[in-house]
């Protein structure tokens, strides 16, 4: 048995092939539920296209900026980016945005295996459309769980109005609870009309869902089917049944869903927004999905059962708790813990600026080099977190070391965290703070890309700091990123160097937009002093300049 597996992984290894991807980015007009307006397409369409690979292919994605007006940038959501972190995609992070009419190429490995997806990660921008789903196949895995045939969808909430606008009126001084905009509408694959399933009696379906949500969490029920759920994010688990899963954004779940052996009729299943994050709930807003499960027997498709299933109520018995799943690799509890970083979700109104959150010392703030490429610039001083600058918030992680990040949530909303580079084990998650307890953790915790952390809560992460590099750490909900919540990890420097360079054309697109593509920010702790310093990484101050600093996203 494990020699054929061998021998299927060195065929499939030997078949790993290059994938290219031609993306011209720019604007066109779609009405996903009814409403039209411009949006963020690809090659001139809207929904943009999947991106699909095996693991270990290598993804080389041209993206070409057509948009005229707005700067982009693309990030593949799941993607380890082992030795090329330049191809990672966050703005100010690993690159700078790509002007209009610039181009650049992302090339990567497709690793690890899983339902991913890719957007925009230049200010807030993704909510506009540009998101789409990523498929990497684990063909052995796949085939293990006896599927008939896989399908994939996204779950998003939708909004009428464009992020610029949103976003202005989201971080001004006006706003000073940090209120968020509330979405239109929810949608089911880019569409109000949820796509229907065509179910045949007693297949096997693997169900690829992904939250490409700019905000609201969305639960997912089957009328009459139970969910496996076997994969989350970039993890294969054991398989989980259960009745209800809620995504958010950024997350991702693979369930398989059995057909009935003998239906008599068509089912629903329902997907609904969570509203919780919501201060306001406008009256006409869509908060609500149904699609349908049809089976077609005979020739004869099967009518729809009568009953209330659109009103059932998701309570939390029915609903998956994500801390149950246990990887399939069995991974064990990291340990001992070399590092630990202590974060703090602080959402502070600043007169004059507006609300803002911070997870460190202050709200992350776009850097004028990107992170990554002051990593790659400053020598020996790449691994002292002044040269970053103090508004990317920066943690240096040491080669190896089990880092561990306690991130404390005193608010009244959760916020779905991301890091980039990992999936993280997710070693403790509660009320209140943590007690600091190790003795009860678990011996496989549950891994992903993306968790919860709830409302007046806490998480317990950790990783193992094996993949040089510079990784975000952020808030999915696109307005809180923008609004600063995020940390830098500055993972193995002295490693990184040897690894990676900055490559032309990412100093190319940094130059021709008046940044230096490399600096050295040690020292710098006042405005004067980035002013003086054309090379320097910004920081958070509290006068205008701030403000704007965070709205300009935009080339006018
Ligand atoms: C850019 O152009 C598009 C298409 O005309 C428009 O809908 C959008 O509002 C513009 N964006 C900005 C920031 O002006
Ligand atoms: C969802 O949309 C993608 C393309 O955007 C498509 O490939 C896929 O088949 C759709 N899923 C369903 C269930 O229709
Ligand atoms: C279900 O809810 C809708 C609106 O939310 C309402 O119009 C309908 O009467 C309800 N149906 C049942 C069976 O309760
Ligand atoms: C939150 O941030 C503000 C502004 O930097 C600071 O004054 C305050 O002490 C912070 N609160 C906590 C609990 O750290």
């Amino acid at each position: 048995m494990s020699s054929i597996i061998v021998l299927l992984t060195l065929v499939i290894s030997c078949l790993a092939k290059t994938v290219t991807y031609d993306f011209d980015i720019g604007w066109v007009l779609a009405s996903p539920d009814g409403y039209t307006r411009p949006v963020i397409g690809i090659n001139g369409q809207w929904p943009i296209p999947t991106i699909e690979a095996n693991e270990g292919d290598t993804i080389v994605v041209n993206a070409k900026n057509s948009l005229g007006n707005e700067t982009t940038s693309l990030h593949f959501h799941g993607m380890s980016q082992q030795g090329t972190g330049p191809s990672d995609g966050p703005v100010g992070v690993t690159q700078c945005s790509i002007p209009p009419g610039s181009s650049f190429t992302y090339q990567f490995t497709a690793t690890p295996a899983g339902t991913h997806w890719y957007h925009s990660h230049d200010h807030a921008q993704y909510p506009d459309g540009l998101r789409g789903q990523m498929i990497i196949h684990d063909p052995i895995w796949e085939a293990s769980l006896g599927v008939d045939q896989q399908i994939h969808f996204s779950i998003s909430d939708w909004y009428h109005n464009q992020m610029p606008g949103l976003l202005h009126t989201y971080l001004s001084p006006n706003n000073p609870t940090g209120e968020l905009p509330s979405p239109d509408s929810f949608l089911v694959n880019d569409s109000s009309t949820a796509p229907t399933l065509n179910f045949l009696p007693g297949k096997k379906y693997l169900l690829r869902i992904v939250s490409v949500s700019a905000l609201a969490c969305g639960s997912i029920q089957f009328q009459g089917h139970q969910m496996i759920v076997v994969g989350i994010d970039g993890v294969e688990v054991y398989p989980e049944t259960t009745d209800a899963i809620t995504i958010c954004a950024g997350q991702r779940y693979n369930v398989v869903i059995v057909g009935q052996s003998n239906p008599s009729n068509s089912f629903s299943y329902l997907v609904k927004m969570s509203t919780t994050m919501l201060t306001t709930i406008p009256s006409n807003m869509k908060t609500e999905v149904q699609g349908t499960i049809s089976y077609t027997i005979d020739n004869i498709l099967k009518p729809l059962i009568s009953s209330s299933f659109s009103n059932s109520t998701l309570s939390d018995s029915t609903t998956l708790d994500d801390m149950t799943l246990k990887p399939l690799d069995n991974q064990l509890l990291l340990n001992p813990v070399g590092q630990s970083i202590d974060l703090y979700v602080n959402q502070t109104y600043y007169p004059g600026i507006g609300s803002r959150i911070s997870l460190g010392s202050q709200p992350w703030v776009e850097p004028k080099v990107p992170s990554l490429y002051t990593a790659l610039s400053t020598g020996e001083s790449a691994s002292d977190p002044a040269v970053y600058g103090p508004g990317v918030s920066p943690y240096v992680l040491s080669s190896g070391s089990i880092v561990q990040v306690v991130l404390t949530n005193p608010e009244a909303h959760p916020h779905p965290m991301h890091m980039h580079g990992h999936e993280f084990q997710v070693i403790a998650r509660g009320s209140g703070t943590w007690d600091g307890n190790t003795n009860s953790l678990p011996i496989i915790p549950m891994k992903r890309d993306v968790v919860l952390v709830p409302a007046n809560g806490y998480f317990v992460l950790r990783f193992r700091a094996n993949n040089p590099g510079v990784w975000f750490f952020h808030c999915h909900i696109d307005w809180h990123l923008a609004a600063g919540m995020a940390a830098t990890f500055i993972e193995a420097p002295d490693q990184l160097q040897k690894l990676e360079s900055i490559p032309l054309q990412g100093a190319s697109i940094c130059t021709s937009q008046g940044y230096a593509a490399s600096g050295n920010c040690a020292g710098v702790t006042t405005t004067s002093d980035i002013t003086s310093n054309a090379n320097c990484n910004t920081i958070f101050n509290t006068n205008t300049d701030g403000y704007v600093n965070a709205l300009s996203p935009y080339v006018s």
